[in-house]
């Protein structure tokens, strides 16, 4: 899959910056094959849950809007060059949806996915009738068990991104344990803007960047806690995903889904 090329350069330096002490990924355990150590989605499971052409996931949070990862996109402005497809957890299902992005909406103070503010909306070119995705309401659900998902690849080596949409239920991780996992690694967390997720063998990984980590809410709906952003490879125990946290900049996503609404 196709990833930008800040995610690119990111994934080369850490890992080059790894190569000399590197741990083994999933060192002691056979890697399982799937998100990385997920399930396939059934038709109809999470029906909000969008793919974009540049190879990242997103989710349909206004009906004619996706919310997605910051790094997935260009800059705020005009751009008629994403394609969504939605509807579907078979991408190549005959009922797939597609949509056109007309405008990006990408947050202000975006660098790359390490340094926070890693999100963006995106309005399509016309409604889906498809349902949507609401955004958690407080910072209460940014702990305790999420759901994340995507197209994405299934190992680290992998460089193949999958046709159906995997799935996997994994717990957050306290900030400052994440952060002091990524200081070998010479990464700063960003802890206040992200929330740490992953456990042995289960991750997201290239390619899902920007689709929604959920959780239910007590009404029994699903909402989004946050966004795939980044990870040192995938399903390495010693490195976390990170996701944007949602609580975080609930307001602002808001604002800027009713401007494009
Ligand atoms: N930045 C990646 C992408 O563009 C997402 C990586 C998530 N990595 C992880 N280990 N959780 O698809």
């Amino acid at each position: 899959m196709v990833r930008n090329v800040a995610s690119l350069v990111l994934v080369a330096t850490v890992a080059a910056v790894l190569a000399a002490g590197d741990v083994p990924a999933r060192a002691g355990g056979r890697p399982k094959l799937e998100v990385v150590g997920g399930n396939v989605a059934k038709a109809g499971e999470f029906p909000w849950v969008v793919r974009l052409s540049m190879g990242c996931g997103g989710a349909l949070t206004a009906p004619r809007v996706v919310l997605t990862a910051g790094h997935c996109v260009g800059p705020t402005g005009p751009n008629d060059r994403i394609t969504v497809t939605a509807g579907v957890t078979d991408l190549k299902a005959k009922n797939a949806v597609t949509a056109r992005s007309v405008e990006v909406v990408r947050a202000a103070e975006f660098q790359t996915e390490t340094r926070g503010d890693d999100w963006a909306v995106v309005k399509l070119d016309r409604v889906l009738s498809l349902p949507t995705l609401a955004l958690v309401p407080d910072a209460s659900g940014d702990q305790g068990q999420v759901t994340v998902m995507g197209w994405g690849q299934t190992r680290e080596g992998s460089l193949r991104q999958e046709r159906r949409l995997h799935y996997a239920t994994v717990p957050t991780i306290p900030d400052a344990v994440c952060a002091r996992s990524y200081l070998p690694a010479k990464v700063v967390l960003v802890q206040e803007e992200s929330i740490c997720a992953g456990r042995h063998g289960v991750d997201t990984c290239q390619g899902d960047s920007g689709g929604p980590m959920v959780r239910r809410g007590r009404d029994g709906r699903w909402a989004q806690v946050g966004i795939v952003s980044w990870g040192l490879g995938c399903a390495r125990d010693a490195y976390p995903g990170v996701y944007t946290q949602i609580s975080r900049f609930r307001t602002v996503i808001l604002a800027a889904t009713r401007a494009l609404s």
